[in-house]
């Protein structure tokens, strides 16, 4: 192209003779070798933008066979007495109708069964403007009549409205300055193809730059929800540290829920307003010897050394059915039917407490809950495992501090630093001798419970949980992929 600029020095160029004398058929071709001219600096170019209205396929029609209108009003001009069937064998079907109402708009009735213009030179000069304006196409918008646009505008297929952009390219002087007789033609390639890979030609190929830096449209396509991509992420750090998962059911005992934990009967946390009860089914049966286990245990302490809670255990308490509030109810009933065999489980499911909703609470929402049974676990391998866990979510600043469980002792919180803040992410500690020793369990269990919309909170930086579950389409396409 530079070659073709430089051969005829202040001859101004049309695209149609660039085309030409380059031997390219497209017109992107030719803007895109100039993009690579300016780009190396060789040519300077300007580039104005505007609306064209030019014909669209109808308009085409009409320009070569005249409009309706004017054909409708030329055979009215030549016949004697032009009524409606005249017209109608004259013109077909689809052409008569919308002609009809063509003419009425321009003053012409029928009278008697004849079409008759009042004023005939108004409707002449109307039609002929209508035609020039047709013949004028393709014209800027700013130079039409607007009226006349308008016009056809309404009109359907006539006419269309198309950005054109037009370019001029001058060559700088450092693109002067270039010998034209060095310059030798290369073709760069910019898509590599199947062609290419098999012939040699890739080896010594040119290969034009991209420039990884321009803005591109975005590619809508289906994706997971940020929430399940999350799980997903949780799920393989696990996996991928010897734990085995655990799935289980939201319908569970208050029983397994809580007396299996050493909660005592009476503890605020299994009032009516903060655990959903349910009344089908109202209550689930339990074998009696774990109902007497744990009755023994709650009132007296049982064979553990513990005093228990004292006051009157309630087997048909523990029966209540209701929505598992935490999923420590799952991985204490797979202990109970694996208490000898060390083991190494998590789970990550939902959870119902009776909260209000705001910004930081949700009714249902899902823990990430773990154990590690094994001879030997102890306090410092729970943390250990729990900031490793977090480590890899991409969290490495945690900490722990003493809390209070009634089922695990010494109880830890577990806090994470989140943009120079410690935010409470979950609870943890090792089962009391009250849990295990029912269970026929001797080896230390540790065990964990966290909170995953806080998590996706700080993962997805959001300050209100409700804008998890809201389903925001604009939201949910812009979510990082994690
Ligand atoms: N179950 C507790 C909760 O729901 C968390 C926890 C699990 C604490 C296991 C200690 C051990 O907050």
């Amino acid at each position: 192209m530079l070659r073709v600029m430089r051969t005829k020095g202040g001859h101004k160029w049309t695209l149609a003779e660039i085309l030409t004398e380059c031997k390219w058929e497209d017109q992107a071709i030719a803007a895109g070798a100039g993009h690579g001219l300016k780009n190396a600096g060789l040519v300077s170019s300007t580039e104005t933008s505007s609306a064209i209205i030019r014909l669209a396929d109808e308009g085409i029609k009409a320009n070569e066979n005249g409009l309706l209108e004017a054909r409708i009003w030329k055979w009215m001009n030549h016949s004697d007495a032009p009524d409606m069937a005249g017209l109608q064998s004259e013109f077909e079907r689809h052409e008569a109708g919308p002609g009809v109402g063509l003419l009425k708009r321009l003053g012409v009735q029928l009278e008697g069964g004849i079409f008759i213009a009042s004023n005939p030179s108004g409707v002449t000069a109307d039609i002929e403007a209508r035609t020039a304006f047709i013949q004028s196409l393709p014209a800027a918008t700013e130079s039409l009549d607007v009226t006349l646009m308008d016009h056809f505008k309404s009109r359907r297929g006539l006419i269309e409205s198309v950005i054109s952009t037009s370019r001029t390219w001058k060559v700088t002087h450092q693109g002067r300055a270039v010998d034209i007789e060095t310059l030798v033609e290369k073709q760069s390639i910019s898509e590599i193809t199947t062609e290419l890979l098999q012939s040699d030609a890739w080896k010594d190929a040119d290969y034009r730059p991209f420039d990884v830096t321009l803005e591109s449209a975005t590619p809508r396509t289906g994706r997971s929800h940020p929430m399940q991509a999350l799980i997903e992420r949780v799920r393989s750090i696990f996996l991928e540290m010897g734990f085995s998962e655990l799935v289980d059911d939201y319908v569970q005992t208050a029983g397994w829920n809580m007396d299996a934990l050493f909660i005592p009967q009476d503890h605020p946390a299994r009032e009516m307003q903060d655990t959903f009860y349910l009344e089908n089914p109202e209550s689930i049966d339990l074998p009696e010897h774990l109902t007497d286990a744990w009755g023994a245990i709650h009132e007296h302490g049982g064979d553990t050394g513990s005093v228990g809670w004292g006051g009157k255990f309630s087997a048909e308490t523990s029966k209540k059915g209701l929505l598992r509030t935490h999923t420590t109810v799952n991985t204490i009933q797979y202990l109970a039917e694996n208490p000898k065999d060390a083991c190494r489980v998590f789970s990550v499911g939902r959870v119902f407490r009776k909260e209000a909703i705001d910004r930081t609470h949700l009714p249902e929402f899902h823990q990430i809950e773990g154990i590690i049974m094994e001879e030997g676990a102890n306090l410092q391998m729970l943390v250990t495992t729990l900031k490793t866990f977090y480590a890899k979510m991409g969290c490495p600043e945690v900490r722990v501090r003493p809390a209070y469980f009634p089922y695990t002792e010494p109880s830890l919180e577990i806090e994470v630093k989140w943009r120079g803040k410690w935010l409470e992410l979950g609870g943890a500690g090792i089962f009391r001798p009250e849990v295990t020793e029912p269970l026929g369990i001797s080896s230390p269990v540790l065990a964990w419970g966290m909170g995953l919309e806080r998590l996706a909170m700080l993962v997805l930086g959001l300050d209100d949980i409700r804008q998890l579950y809201i389903s925001d389409l604009e939201w949910l396409r812009n979510q990082p992929i994690l």
